[in-house]
């Protein structure tokens, strides 16, 4: 018995170095470049290695510390002492170690770890009980964005509960904390039909919420008590009516850089998904301010419809869309307790202080002395049309910060046939939902229209990030901005338009 114990101990030790030697070489040909000076070419940190360990600053190679590191930390402090940045990976495994306070530079403030070619792993460590400085290193996501495979899975003496929330750690959402003595969340990306009853005590969730090919119709109860989901909620091909079932939600992050794609919300296939219904519309965060926040809604039930305040809470939060699939509810308010909302039909009949007008704004000649009827409009759910006008400004438009346009076929803006009009502006516009056609026309305004800027044509401000091209980018067209364009004169239908269901792209040019 204790001989085929030996046997296989032996494998599978023999295996685990075997492999770390496969990774090994797999990291330092990524790195081709590095000094051989600085390269850590041991698949283990042991008393006859550590002497190779590199002085240098930037260390190229995977630290290895398990039982067979007997070392002690005066030791290892000495050899990490010059590495700020390790390019490769960290496994500390089965070790003695009770903390990992010997890497000089993560007590100083910050040990870089670009862990994409390998990884971080600390697993199975029975004595360990900290990992403070953790707080301290930053695991580097690669260039589009991915985090690497971070993992500190059952360190049995470990409690691991606020570790997510501190130091850089925090940042990552794809994180696994697993296992231990205490964790500090639910892993996202395990949930089935049959593992659902587990999540019954979950508050949080990293890995996202990610519930894909579960056909049954399912009661999604056993998630109601989660109020933090890191990594964005994914539900694909599910049994799902809405998301009336995540009723604590609070917080919803993604870690999603200005190049990324990871999506805060990804509604896609569930053929009996009628409506979102958040009972709480969450907090939506991005770890990089700068990011971007996707969101993509389609082949979900043909009737999936969004309320008022659920296409002006992705407004006011900067999503932007890749898709959206869905349409205004019919049974949306005139009124909000906030908000006074109007339908439009001409801008005669338009009353006086609307926030939120749903359809398309159409003002033609003769309508001057109603345009400052609009002075007090936040929220468009249509398209801007300003033709054949007096007006010399749109100052009226002044505090438009939001449009929807669910009309595929028409332009967002026509500001056509102005003749005294010699700049078109809406300073305080944030976010463009649309459904892909992004044209706004100029044509026969004012002479000196644009003129003063180059003949360029601009509508908006801060229009100069990824981030906010993707939200807030327009296609100009139209004799005032270059060629002239053939358009539509539109007039004001007194039919109110009904918003139907639209599938659309928008990231064609965003790759
Ligand atoms: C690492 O060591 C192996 C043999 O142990 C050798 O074949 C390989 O060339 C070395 N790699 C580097 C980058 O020094
Ligand atoms: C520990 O060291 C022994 C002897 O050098 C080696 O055979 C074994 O593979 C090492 N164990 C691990 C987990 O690396
Ligand atoms: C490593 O750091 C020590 C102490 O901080 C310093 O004396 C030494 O010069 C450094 N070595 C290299 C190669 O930079
Ligand atoms: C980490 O563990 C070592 C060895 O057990 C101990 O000497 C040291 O004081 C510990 N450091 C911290 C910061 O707890
Ligand atoms: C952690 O423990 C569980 C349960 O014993 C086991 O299934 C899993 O493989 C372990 N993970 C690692 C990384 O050792
Ligand atoms: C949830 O917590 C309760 C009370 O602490 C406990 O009895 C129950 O087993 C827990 N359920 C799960 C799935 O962990
Ligand atoms: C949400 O779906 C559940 C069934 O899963 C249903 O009982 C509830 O009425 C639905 N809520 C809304 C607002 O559609
Ligand atoms: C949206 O972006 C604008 C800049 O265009 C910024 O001022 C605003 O704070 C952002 N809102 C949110 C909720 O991020
Ligand atoms: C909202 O107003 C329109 C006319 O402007 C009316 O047809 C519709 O029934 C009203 N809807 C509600 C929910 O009151
Ligand atoms: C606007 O003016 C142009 C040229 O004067 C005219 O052809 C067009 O019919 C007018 N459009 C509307 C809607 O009045
Ligand atoms: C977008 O609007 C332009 C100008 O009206 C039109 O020519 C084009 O066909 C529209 N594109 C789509 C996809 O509807
Ligand atoms: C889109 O615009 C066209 C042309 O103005 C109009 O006939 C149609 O009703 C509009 N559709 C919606 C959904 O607003």
């Amino acid at each position: 018995m204790r001989f085929i114990f030996l046997i296989l101990t032996i494998s599978l030790l023999h295996y685990s170095t075997q492999d770390i030697a496969e990774d090994l070489k797999h990291v330092l040909e990524s790195y081709k470049s590095a000094s051989p000076e600085c390269v850590f070419n041991y698949t283990e940190v042991n008393s006859k290695t550590i002497k190779f360990f590199p002085q240098c600053a930037k260390v190229y190679g995977i630290i290895v510390i398990n039982q067979n590191t007997s070392l002690k930390t005066s030791q290892l402090e000495k050899a990490f002492q010059n590495m700020t940045s390790l390019y490769g990976g960290l496994r500390i495994e089965n070790s003695k170690m009770t903390n990992l306070s010997f890497f000089p530079a993560a007590e100083n403030g910050l040990l870089r770890v670009y862990c994409k070619t390998y990884g971080v792993y600390i697993q199975n460590n029975q004595y360990l009980t900290d990992v403070t400085s953790l707080g301290a290193m930053y695991m580097y996501e690669d260039e589009y964005g991915e985090e690497c495979d971070y993992r500190i899975e059952n360190n049995t003496k470990l409690d691991a509960e606020n570790l997510c929330d501190t130091g850089y750690p925090r940042f990552f959402m794809d994180l696994k904390v697993k296992g231990n003595m205490k964790d500090c969340g639910c892993p996202g990306d395990e949930i089935t039909q049959s593992s659902l009853p587990n999540y019954r005590n979950c508050t949080k969730l990293y890995r996202g919420l990610n519930y894909e090919n579960e056909v049954m119709i399912n009661n999604l109860d056993a998630l109601s008590n989660l109020e933090v989901i890191k990594g964005g909620i994914n539900i694909q091909d599910s049994g799902v009516h809405n998301l009336s079932f995540l009723e604590n939600l609070k917080t919803l992050k993604v870690n999603n850089l200005i190049v990324g794609h990871k999506m805060i919300l990804n509604l896609v296939g569930n053929v009996i998904l009628e409506r979102l219904a958040f009972s709480n519309l969450p907090e939506l965060k991005n770890m990089d301010d700068k990011g971007v926040k996707l969101a993509n809604i389609k082949f979900n039930h043909p009737s999936l419809c969004l309320t008022i305040e659920e296409y002006c809470f992705f407004l006011e939060n900067n999503v932007s869309f890749i898709n959206l699939d869905t349409k205004l509810c019919e049974d949306a308010k005139n009124e909000t307790s906030t908000l006074n909302i109007c339908r439009f039909q001409s801008m005669k009949d338009l009353e006086d202080s609307c926030n939120l007008v749903i359809g398309d704004i159409i003002m033609k000649s003769g309508d001057e002395e109603h345009f400052p009827k609009l002075k007090d409009l936040v929220y468009l759910f249509g398209s801007l049309v300003i033709e054949n006008t007096t007006i010399e400004n749109m100052e009226p438009l002044n505090k438009l910060r939001y449009i929807l346009h669910l009309n595929g076929s028409n332009p967002i803006v026509q500001i056509v046939g102005n003749q005294k009009l010699n700049r078109a502006y809406l300073p305080g516009v944030q976010n463009i939902i649309t459904n892909g056609n992004r044209t706004a026309i100029f044509q026969n305004n004012h002479p000196e229209f644009f003129k003063d800027e180059e003949g360029s044509c601009s509508l908006l401000e801060g229009v100069d990030t990824d981030e906010s091209k993707l939200r807030m980018r327009l296609d100009f067209a139209g004799g005032d901005c270059g060629e002239k364009v053939d358009f539509v004169y539109r007039s004001s239908s007194s039919k109110i338009p009904t918003l139907i269901v639209f599938s659309f792209v928008v990231l064609t040019n965003f790759a």
